[in-house]
């Protein structure tokens, strides 16, 4: 399980995709919150994805191939304010189609800063992701920056804004750093596509 992890393409335009049909689970939120290097660590490849401290390093929607069974796809993170608005509405649109066209996403996983919680942004994911009835999880990135004390409030700033959430079950903590929550996701990982 998970021992073979492979880049298999960029993709640009949804023309582009690739044509096996495999199911996909794919990572989206906000630039910069650490969705490239949650990829490196739960496969333990350095390197396997380009990650940078400066926001807006994906461009492209990256295609990861698994043990040739399931892909785990790679979006470039929404709401960099530094880009153009025009580039901005184009991988706005870009993530829009792809998540609304794709018929073999099995499970998003929507990354949100744990110490920031979920902005206007991550609203609009969340309310996109909801009315395409596409069944998610929330990973609060970078949990090794959190105090213990403060694991709680963090939790509850996604529960007063989304229903439905139970730690450990559809909304996790997540260090690539630490490894905090890797077991956890490999296991919901496993119980998808083994
Ligand atoms: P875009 O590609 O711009 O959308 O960003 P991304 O979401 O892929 O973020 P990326 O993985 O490139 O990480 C952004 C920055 O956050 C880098 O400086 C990472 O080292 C840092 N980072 C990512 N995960 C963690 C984590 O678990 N803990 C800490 N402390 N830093 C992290
Ligand atoms: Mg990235």
């Amino acid at each position: 399980m998970f021992e073979n992890p492979l880049f298999l393409k960029s993709v640009y335009s949804l023309k582009d995709l690739p044509k096996e049909k495999f199911p996909a689970a794919v990572l989206c939120g906000r630039s910069n919150v650490g969705k490239s290097s949650l990829i490196n660590s739960l496969f333990r490849r350095k390197g396997l994805a380009k990650t940078s401290s400066s926001p807006g390093k994906t461009r492209s929607i990256n295609y990861y191939k698994i043990d040739n069974r399931f892909f785990i796809v790679d979006l470039p993170g929404y709401g960099y304010a530094r880009t153009s608005f025009e580039e901005r509405e184009f991988w706005g649109r870009l993530i829009k189609e792809y998540l609304s066209s794709v018929k073999n996403i099995r499970l998003a996983l929507h990354i949100i800063d744990s110490r920031i919680g979920p902005t206007e942004l991550d609203m609009q994911l969340y309310s996109f992701l909801n009315s395409l009835k596409t069944k998610f999880i929330i990973i609060l990135s970078k949990a090794d920056k959190l105090k213990k004390s403060e694991e709680k409030t963090s939790v509850e700033k996604v529960r007063v804004k989304i229903p439905g959430l139970i730690l450990n079950q559809n909304i996790f903590f997540y260090s690539a750093a630490k490894g905090n929550g890797r077991n956890e996701l490999l296991r919901l990982l496993g119980e998808l596509f083994y």
